[in-house]
């Protein structure tokens, strides 16, 4: 006999989604005791889902599609639309490449000196300051690095607006009402802009290095021959420079955990590389970020009882899956050794996707996010001491996406 399917018996969940954010999904697996249950959000059924054997499922491209999976509102705000992100098959294969060429050591290594270098060139300014918005300073700085490193010229006066905007972009995929309105915003001017460099760097205005993402976006030929038109080469470079913007968050988490474990601190003073990447993959898993992912149903089939039907919209508890019990001992311990033991599953630790990077969606940025928050740690840690002054720490759990409430204050700075 089949067990009875764990279905919501709610007509919405979308209010009960709002109130428990990021726990949303895992609280229902936990109360139902299964891996997948059926709701409804904003007024269409859903499956959700959470853990290994589910993200594992999530990316058999033979049961799913990201055609129609993200919704309008986070295509005009996060995404850009029509891009990458809900592509398919073939298509999505030749366009996944174009992102991976760039991800070569060198041009990774590269990635990580501009880091280093932007951070020491913001230090003497902080030295005269009293206070210092360490989140505000992130953004700014991965801005001059992401337009550096991807060959995008970048006046000093525009710096705040364009950092901002990039920010903006992310800041708005769980959003309705004004902080919806400004991603859309930030979304139209940033594409504006790229447009504009993309027509010059065509028409030979100006030089593009062939080994950067500019090079690449104006250049790239779909699978028909042709130049991406302008507009989505902007998309798809933009895809480029706002992901490294938002590297921001998870320094600014980085620099809270620093805070609340000062143990680890001290030990980063001098540690190597091999506890700097464990205390940076421990950052990525236990705090907030992405919430979930979603793809549609290709083909119908039925899994633990529930029957997927093709179109369904089904989603994957990132945040669930990095705390799941099963996979992480005391999973809401921030406790980077445990990395020590891990076997660079592909399914387990999944805060920027899982799988094959060629093959799926996983984040092609993940080495990039990685060199660029090992960079920064060691800044944070070697080059610098400082004082956390009165503030407050706390992030939520419900707001998407979730950031440290105070942005990270930091006082008495000093070159080491
Ligand atoms: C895809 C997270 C940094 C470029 C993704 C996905 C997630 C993610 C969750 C979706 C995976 C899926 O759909 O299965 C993050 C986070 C980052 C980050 C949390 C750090 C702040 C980066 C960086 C880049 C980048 C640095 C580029 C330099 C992309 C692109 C995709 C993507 C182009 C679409 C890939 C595809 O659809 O095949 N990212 N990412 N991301 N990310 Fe990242």
């Amino acid at each position: 006999a089949v067990t009875p399917v764990p279905r919501e018996k709610t007509l919405d969940n979308s209010l009960a989604l709002l109130k428990e954010g990021y726990h949303f999904i895992q609280n229902r697996c936990e109360t139902y005791g299964s891996d997948v249950f059926e709701t409804r959000l904003l007024g269409e059924k859903v499956i959700c889902m959470s853990g290994e054997e589910a993200a594992a499922l999530f990316y058999d491209k033979d049961k799913f599609t990201r055609q129609n999976a993200a919704p309008k509102r986070i295509q005009k705000t996060l995404f850009g639309e029509n891009a990458i992100q809900g592509m398919d098959g073939k298509a999505h294969e030749h366009r996944k490449q174009l992102f991976m060429s760039l991800m070569t050591e060198d041009r990774l290594q590269e990635l990580a000196d501009l880091t280093t270098e932007e951070w020491r060139a913001r230090l003497s300014l902080w030295e005269k300051e009293e206070e210092t918005d360490l989140f505000q300073e992130a953004k700014e700085v991965l801005c001059r690095v992401a337009c550096h490193w991807a060959g995008v010229p970048l006046e000093e006066e525009e710096v705040k607006e364009r950092a901002d905007d990039f920010w903006d972009m992310v800041d708005a995929f769980g959003a309705v009402g004004p902080r919806h309105r400004q991603g859309r915003k930030a979304r139209r001017r940033g594409e504006a802009w790229i447009k504009k460099i993309i027509h010059e760097v065509r028409d030979g205005e100006l030089e593009a290095e062939e080994e950067t993402a500019l090079y690449a976006m104006a250049f790239h030929r779909d699978l028909d021959g042709e130049h991406l038109d302008s507009q989505m080469a902007a998309i798809e470079l933009i895809n480029v420079l706002r992901p490294i913007v938002a590297i921001t968050n998870f320094i600014a988490f980085s620099a809270l955990a620093l805070h609340e474990h000062p143990e680890y601190h001290r030990k980063l003073k001098t540690a190597d590389d091999a506890f700097f990447e464990m205390f940076s993959q421990e950052v990525r898993r236990y705090y907030p970020f992405g919430p979930f992912l979603g793809a549609r149903v290709r083909r119908g089939f039925i899994w633990n009882d529930i029957k997927f039907e093709k179109g369904r919209l089904v989603l994957l508890d990132i945040y669930g899956t990095n705390h799941d019990p099963r996979l992480w001992e005391e999973p809401y311990k921030f406790y980077p050794d445990r990395f020590r033991e891990w076997n660079g599953g592909l399914f387990d630790l999944i805060p920027q996707g899982g799988g094959d990077y060629y093959k799926n969606h996983r984040c092609p940025g993940e080495w990039a996010t990685l060199r660029v928050m090992k960079a920064s740690l060691d800044f944070l840690t070697k080059n610098i001491s400082y004082h956390v002054p009165e503030q407050d720490l706390s992030y939520s759990t419900v707001r998407m996406p979730s950031v440290p409430e105070s942005g990270i204050i930091l006082s008495e700075i000093k070159r080491k």
